[in-house]
């Protein structure tokens, strides 16, 4: 199946000209001026064509959590926001820790045919803070791995985690927060973890990304050693780069107007790698009794768009690069870049356009934003994957 999307502002990490783009059996074979295809074609008349979106980092609950979201209504969600490929953190019940969810949760994704996953394993075996072999039994599906939710308290653990990791061809998920310390200082708590962390990917070389960084202290610490040459990435949430100030409850919390300052520099400057989500959809209940999450996979692109292209911060171009281009290399997929060859996954957006955030029209099952009500620039009107339009949000075309 052929599409041709036609005459669109197509910007990509270092691509922003005007014209059209050729798929063909799901992969992008021709893009250019006037190009001439009679197939399935899209007019994309004042509207921006770009990659569609890598997310890092999303909570779909499946198994055991399927009232909060499941993996067919997280994923509408995602196509909803732009995105064609998430990784599914392992904070599931049971915990991730075996090929068996693994394989479950690939299956039932490929079954849905909507759009395309990576699991993450369990650093430690069911959370349990202390055992690793669990990690010599993974395929090589697997490519990350996470405690997310919590942090691995025991420095050992930490460090024999890295080197198999490093073994094994793996990239450890660092979610920095230490158990003794974040009930009376969240900000000391992910502090310490981050130090302790980069000095353990400088002792073991092992690949380490650090989630949702949120602090000015650990992004410092991390441009430093990004610039002594420690094999780390890392990820910063669209809501801590649009709020301050908020005690709307998420993990790591909503910080302070200078560490806000501090992350958009750190993008400015080159060294964030992805936006990521940390899409954490919840009940009602479990938001009354205190569960912390933002359903973030919607509102990721505009709000990112309004707060950091907008704003005045970076371009399109270094937009498309953290939410696309990077987060693909780092997952190791031929998505991410309008390049000969790479899976046509792409989206239609109308960058002009805005947007009324209303959770009640969320795909997620999670309605929990503090979002509500706000208004951002930039509104998705269509997700393509493999040049099929999985999500129309308004876009007329003829077959
Ligand atoms: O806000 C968060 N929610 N942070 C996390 O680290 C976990 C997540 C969840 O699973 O709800
Ligand atoms: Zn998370």
């Amino acid at each position: 199946m052929d599409l041709l999307l036609k005459g669109g502002r197509i910007v990509d990490y270092n691509t922003d000209f005007h014209g059209d783009i050729y798929i063909s059996d799901g992969k992008i074979v021709e893009y250019g001026e006037n190009l001439n295809y009679s197939c399935k074609t899209i007019n994309c008349d004042g509207l921006v064509i770009m990659p569609s979106f890598i997310d890092m980092h999303v909570h779909f609950r499946e198994p055991g959590y399927e009232y909060k979201e499941d993996i067919h209504s997280g994923s509408l969600a995602a196509l909803r926001g732009g995105y064609t490929y998430v990784n599914l953190m392992a904070n599931t019940n049971p915990i991730c820790s075996s090929m068996e969810i693994v394989d479950y949760v690939l299956n039932r994704a490929r079954e849905l045919d909507l759009i395309d996953v990576h699991q993450t394993v369990s650093i430690t075996k069911n959370f349990d803070g202390e055992t690793l072999s669990h990690i010599d039994d993974l395929e090589s599906t697997v490519k990350l791995l996470s405690d997310d939710g919590k942090g691995v308290k025991d420095n050992l653990v930490m460090y024999n985690a890295l080197k198999l990791a490093k073994e094994n061809g793996l990239t450890i998920i660092a979610h920095e927060e230490d158990e003794s310390l974040v009930c009376f200082d969240t900000r000391l708590s992910e502090n310490i973890m981050t130090k302790r962390d980069i000095e353990l990917a400088r002792s073991t070389k092992g690949k380490l990304h650090f989630a949702h960084v949120s602090t000015k202290e650990a992004i410092t610490d991390i441009i430093k050693a990004k610039n002594e040459g420690v094999t780390i990435t890392c990820e910063v949430t669209p809501h801590h780069l649009a709020l301050y100030d908020n005690d709307y409850k998420v993990n790591p919390p909503i910080r302070e107007k200078e560490d806000v300052k501090t992350l958009i520099n750190a993008i400015v400057d080159g060294y964030v790698d992805a936006i990521a989500t940390d899409h954490a959809p919840h009940s009602e209940e479990d938001k009354r009794k205190g569960a912390c999450g933002i359903s973030g996979i919607e509102t990721s692109f505009s709000i990112s768009y309004t707060s950091l292209v907008k704003d005045g911060h970076i371009s399109l171009n270094k937009l498309s690069e953290i939410m696309s281009k990077n987060p693909g290399e780092l997952m190791n997929v031929r998505k991410g870049k309008v390049k000969i060859g790479y899976d046509g996954d792409l989206v239609i957006v109308d960058l002009d356009s805005r947007i009324k955030v209303d959770s009640k029209n969320f795909a997620s099952k999670g309605k929990n934003t503090p979002f509500q009500g706000k208004e951002y620039y930039g509104k998705i009107l269509a997700t393509i994957k493999r040049g099929i339009v999985k999500y129309n949000g308004g876009i007329e075309y003829d077959n």
